[in-house]
């Protein structure tokens, strides 16, 4: 079967590799993709948003599964044109993406089914949210989120020390437009403390099959300081996330919200991503993604032992059993090297380095981000992101020594990389 892959980072690299191991799969398509894609398939110059050329591909190429990588095509409507081009496609339609796509929504449908949340208010109106945190000030709170409701490519969450800096950042959501229509609504939450894990489940919208749990690094600093960032690594399984705690959170947490979209007549289909903080007061929803998590799956396909496309695509044709997956018993951590500037302004076309070296290491994969052929075929950086180096081993330990190896063998100019992932859970 041919299996087309819609993005083109280090996850849908993670998912073409592993999809690619499948005895099933035929050929590989991904589109637009990236280099590291480039070697396990074929890669085509059609853009993630271009829904209409996605649909006649897939339909010319008669490809039996299509993955979408990324949320806003979901949002958009991609896994809807395709279903109703009869192509079995892994991915919510827009109606169940607007779980990421509208955080207002999220947090309203999580109130419905009792799901454990922050506090929260929602404001299309600059001078109703003011006079909220005006009362929020009385009643002697100091700290809160202000999210742009819609989509904001990770960039839509404030965490403001005061109310004067929330005031600032509603101001400008609100009345400035500074996250354009992404910030027209505004949702204002209690501010959680605790760690954060982030739980992803394959479903076919009602059976729910349970990734590892894993933990993702947002900051671009060591000890988490800095701005936040598409992610600095990952490592998984989470031991912060017991099987108790995991079951607890299936419990109260996926299988509700689940159940609400399906309940609506829109039910889930695809990649569930639920970023939990483990606070004082119990587990509490974060946010919901409607894909894999970037970079948690790159850690965490890393383990999948069993067949990707045939879990996949069970779950694109309604058919998902709750005991085929299975998962090999190491831990894998995964390191992002970025351009000097990142997350701010970088440049681009610093010629890459090493990564035959590295990737014949024992126990290391490297995932391409933002990566390009210059015109004379040689690796190049294109983006903030460039490389995921996914080290796996026996411990924490082991794996993040062979990432760390194969990502000191790595060079280009300005390479920029944590030291400490992994760092708190190595044995
Ligand atoms: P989000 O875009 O909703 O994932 O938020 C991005 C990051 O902001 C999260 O990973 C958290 O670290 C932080 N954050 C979001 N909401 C809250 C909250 N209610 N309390 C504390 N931290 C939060
Ligand atoms: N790693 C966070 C995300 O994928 O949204």
């Amino acid at each position: 079967m041919d299996v087309l892959v819609v993005g083109s980072g280090g996850r849908e690299h993670a998912l073409g590799w592993k999809l690619r191991q499948s005895p099933r799969c035929g050929r590989l398509l991904a589109a637009p993709g990236n280099p590291g894609l480039a070697a396990v398939g074929t890669c085509l110059p059609i853009g993630a948003d271009d829904a209409d050329a996605l649909v006649q591909l897939a339909m010319e190429e008669r490809v039996g599964l299509v993955v979408v990588g990324p949320e806003a095509p979901l949002a958009a409507g991609l896994a809807d044109r395709l279903r109703s081009a009869g192509i079995p496609v892994f991915g919510p339609s827009a109606a169940a993406a607007r779980i990421e796509s509208s955080k207002a929504f999220a947090r309203d449908l999580m109130t419905r089914m009792g799901i454990p949340q922050p506090e929260y208010a929602v404001f299309t109106h600059g001078g109703e949210a003011q006079s909220y945190l005006v009362g929020l000030a009385a009643r002697g709170v100091t700290s809160v989120v202000v999210k742009a409701s819609g989509l904001a490519a990770g960039k839509g969450a404030v965490v403001c020390e005061t109310i004067a800096a929330a005031q600032q950042v509603t101001r400008a959501m609100l009345d400035e437009g500074a996250f354009g229509d992404a910030g027209r609504e505004v949702v204002i939450e209690e501010r959680l403390v605790g760690p954060e894990a982030s739980l992803l489940v394959v479903t076919d919208g009602y059976v729910v099959v349970p990734c590892l749990p894993a933990q993702d690094y947002k900051r671009i600093g060591e000890e988490d300081t800095g701005p936040n960032t598409g992610g600095m690594g990952s490592y998984a399984p989470a031991p912060l996330v017991s099987g108790e705690v995991y079951a607890e959170a299936l419990t109260t947490i996926v299988r509700p919200a689940l159940r609400a979209l399906a309940e609506a007549g829109t039910p889930f289909v695809g990649c569930l991503y639920a970023g939990l903080m483990l606070t004082a007061a119990g587990l509490k929803v974060i946010e919901f993604n409607c894909r894999f998590g970037d970079p948690e799956t790159q850690a965490v396909l890393s383990l999948l032992d069993s067949d990707l496309l045939e879990l996949l695509l069970a779950a694109a044709e309604g058919r998902l059993a709750a005991s085929d997956t299975h998962w090999r018993p190491e831990k894998a951590v995964c390191v992002a090297l970025v351009s000097a500037g990142y997350p701010g302004r970088y440049d681009t076309g610093m010629p890459i380095t090493g990564l035959e070296e590295a990737q014949v290491l024992p126990g290391v994969t490297i995932f391409h981000a933002g990566t390009r052929r210059a015109s004379d075929g040689a690796l190049v950086t294109a983006g903030g992101r460039v490389l995921n180096v996914v080290g796996t081993g026996s411990s924490f330990a082991c794996a993040m020594d062979r990432a760390y190896a194969a990502a000191d063998c790595i060079r280009f100019a300005g390479k920029t990389l944590r030291r400490d992932i992994g760092l708190r859970v190595r044995e």
